[in-house]
């Protein structure tokens, strides 16, 4: 008994990076401390009064399939709505063509489980979703950037990354991108399409935020494009819309590769929970019919992109850039070279502030003086005040 427990990891774990923030956890509890770090709607827009309806409504009506153990593919009346609501957003969809997950995050593990061998290669956005690169690491993936510009990934290089590193799959969230708030337009879309569909590449679509849009007009998936027809997976999610603590996704999968999927799934957690997936589609039929719904969600953050992006144009160094997002959750900011982020951090929890620095979202050559805000979660008063704190905590560099 003398190897000590560490001998015992896995490669792909050992290789995996912690969560960025996890070593200042006991410092970000602090009831002061405001907190642009983590994609975390704000709770008051929890619809709770709706979701103990539907929960009582699926006790009350159906209490032994709700507690019973349930089939791998998902709920049928939760698949109906999920495929109602993607053919609502111009994505012609059946209930067969899906899969629940337990929330899209376990979408993206499954797409590591099912189609990636250890060094297979996905092309990625520079930078991408944080939680994307360290599950996709876990397959043992190799990630490659495709350079991004405010347009989103460069069809040119698209097709130089292809023919230099053979990928399996381009993972990409076209529409309010974590963490840059960038959207495709359609120009774009039309473009990356093509490349996809004459390198006959899978295109992995993820999709949590189109429903958060406060300027502009909807554009439907990239993955319904008929070029992409067998081509394409796509990840939406009720976590942005109606709660993360649901943890309700679903998968989109070509016909050839559903049933893998719905295996794999088995494997990892038989099922997601029925009485979750139940009280969904309740839910999803009894108030998400309505279009409007969303509205003072995304009102509010509207209001609060505009105000933070107003204090960082007033109070941050003189060459810095950010984006502009029409919908989502976060404000990319690049500040003025020479600036590192993940120096800034420590400061910044002093300060009563946090945020993501830019090094945690790319899979490779991560530019240092980005970093990610997330501006859902407070009001406009904190967010001014925390957007002085991070101005404050720059300057002390
Ligand atoms: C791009 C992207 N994909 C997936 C997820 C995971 O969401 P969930 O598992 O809650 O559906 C997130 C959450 O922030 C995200 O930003």
């Amino acid at each position: 008994m003398s190897r000590p427990a560490e001998e015992f990891i896995s490669r792909r774990m050992a290789s995996h990076r912690p969560a960025p923030l996890r070593k200042y956890g006991p410092w970000l509890r602090g009831p002061n401390i405001i907190s642009f770090a983590g994609g975390l709607p704000d709770p008051e827009f929890f619809d709770h009064r709706g979701l103990r309806e539907a929960y009582d409504h699926v006790l009350d009506t159906d209490p032994g399939r709700a507690l019973q153990y349930a089939n791998g593919e998902g709920e049928p009346d939760l698949r109906e709505q999920a495929a109602r609501m993607l053919t609502e957003e111009g994505y012609a969809t059946e209930p067969a063509d899906l899969m629940i997950t337990t929330g899209s995050q376990q979408g993206i593990s499954l797409i590591g489980t099912v189609l990636i061998d250890p060094g297979d290669v996905i092309l990625v956005e520079s930078p991408t979703y944080m939680s994307a690169v360290r599950a996709f690491g876990l397959s043992g993936a190799t990630m490659i950037s495709v350079e991004t510009d405010l347009d989103g990934i460069v069809p040119d290089d698209l097709q130089a990354k292809i023919n230099q590193y053979q990928p399996k799959l381009v993972y990409l969230i076209p529409t309010f991108q974590n963490p840059t708030g960038i959207t495709i337009p359609a120009e774009r879309r039309d473009a990356i399409a093509e490349v996809i569909s004459r390198n006959d590449i899978l295109l992995v679509e993820d999709d949590p935020y189109s429903e958060l849009r406060f300027f502009g007009e909807s554009l439907p998936p990239l993955a319904s494009d008929p070029r992409l027809e067998g081509r394409a997976i796509l990840l939406s999610t009720l976590s942005k819309v109606l709660a993360p603590g649901v943890r309700i996704g679903w998968l989109r999968a070509p016909a050839a590769l559903k049933p893998l999927f719905v295996s794999a799934k088995q494997a990892a957690d038989m099922h997601t929970s029925a009485i979750d997936q139940m009280a969904a589609a309740y839910y999803a039929d009894q108030y998400m019919h309505d279009q409007h719904r969303l509205d003072p969600v995304r009102a509010a953050y509207r209001e609060r992109c505009e105000c933070m992006g107003s204090w960082i144009d007033k109070l941050f160094p003189e060459g810095t850039r950010r984006t502009y997002p029409d919908g989502g959750m976060f404000i990319w900011v690049g500040l003025p070279d020479g600036y590192d982020t993940d120096q800034l951090l420590g400061p910044a929890i002093e300060s009563g502030v946090t945020f993501l620095p830019g090094s945690s979202f790319y899979a490779d050559n991560p530019v240092r003086s980005n970093f990610r805000l997330s501006f859902c979660t407070h009001g406009t008063e904190k967010i001014e005040e925390g957007v002085k704190r991070l101005a404050a905590a720059i300057e002390s560099l």
